[in-house]
């Protein structure tokens, strides 16, 4: 496995495998690896002769009073297990040289950003398509892979990549949950003993939610009210969101939902950790 930690050197790499008539696919990720981010390794090897993953903690989707500085950073782990899992290049990428100072250029999407995550954190989304149109320059990929938990993101992108005619195919992979159905995320490392229990109510409620559907119930309120319910009959968890949206265009789903088509997504603070998850019904 290659590591390559220069711009130049990895458009070059990629711009030399693809004369060499290389498919190449791609993992971003802000490293802090679980099995996730290995199934998007998966997804990534299974459609192309490369697989680049980049490890890069992009401080421009962080909010001023988020988590940037906490953020759990492991790069040897993160090395062995990409290693292991057969990524043939990392990009390891440094902040100086992705965002050298004086840097003022941004890419924004501007509808499918804004309900949902773009509400409470205005800036992320910006943040990501920046970075994201970022390192599809650098590394040239013909497929990108991003996961469901975060699927207002996958929509957001694949839409930046069809606005902007980025010649990169999106494919979005199932979330990967614990044993006892926590969707798996980084993030899930802030939680003490309590709080991990306590987290593991979000995919409770969102099986609830689907249970009422899949008993014949179809209207979107009477969905979200029971997630919303289940959430906040414990203290420490408080409801950011519950959201019903079009899985594509995320615009709200008013009255009842779209088989195959609606996202039922959430955001919660588990005490001060902000954590994410969502279903399709
Ligand atoms: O999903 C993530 O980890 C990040 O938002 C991404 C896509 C790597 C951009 O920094």
């Amino acid at each position: 496995m290659q590591v390559i930690k220069s711009i130049n050197e990895m458009q070059a790499q990629s711009v030399s495998l693809r004369h060499q008539g290389k498919l190449i696919s791609f993992v971003p990720t802000m490293g802090y690896l679980h099995e996730g981010h290995l199934s998007l390794f998966e997804v990534a090897k299974e459609e192309s002769d490369i697989t680049i993953a980049s490890i890069f903690v992009n401080p421009t989707q962080f909010g001023p009073n988020e988590d940037l500085d906490q953020y759990p950073r492991s790069v040897e782990r993160d090395l062995k297990l990409c290693e292991e899992r057969g990524v043939d290049i990392v990009f390891l990428p440094s902040e100086k040289e992705l965002y050298p100072e004086g840097y003022s250029t941004y890419v924004c999407e501007e509808t499918l950003s804004q309900p949902l995550c773009g509400v409470s954190r205005p800036n992320f989304f910006k943040g990501v398509c920046t970075v994201v149109a970022k390192l599809f320059n650098v590394v040239r990929p013909d497929i990108a892979v991003f996961g469901q938990k975060d699927a207002q993101q996958a929509s957001v992108i694949r839409k930046m990549v069809n606005d902007l005619h980025f010649p990169v195919e999106i494919r979005v992979a199932p979330i990967v949950r614990e044993e006892d159905g926590l969707a798996m995320s980084s993030r899930n490392a802030y939680l003490n003993e309590f709080q991990r229990k306590d987290a593991t109510r979000i995919y409770q409620a969102l099986q609830k939610g689907k249970a009422l559907y899949e008993g014949g119930n179809k209207n979107v309120d009477r969905i979200i009210a029971e997630v919303i319910h289940h959430i906040s009959e414990c203290r420490r968890l408080r409801v950011i969101y519950v959201n019903a949206v079009d899985i594509d265009t995320m615009k709200p789903v008013s009255r009842e939902v779209d088989p195959g088509r609606t996202l039922i997504a959430c955001a919660v603070w588990c005490d001060e950790v902000r954590l994410i998850d969502n279903m399709i019904l």
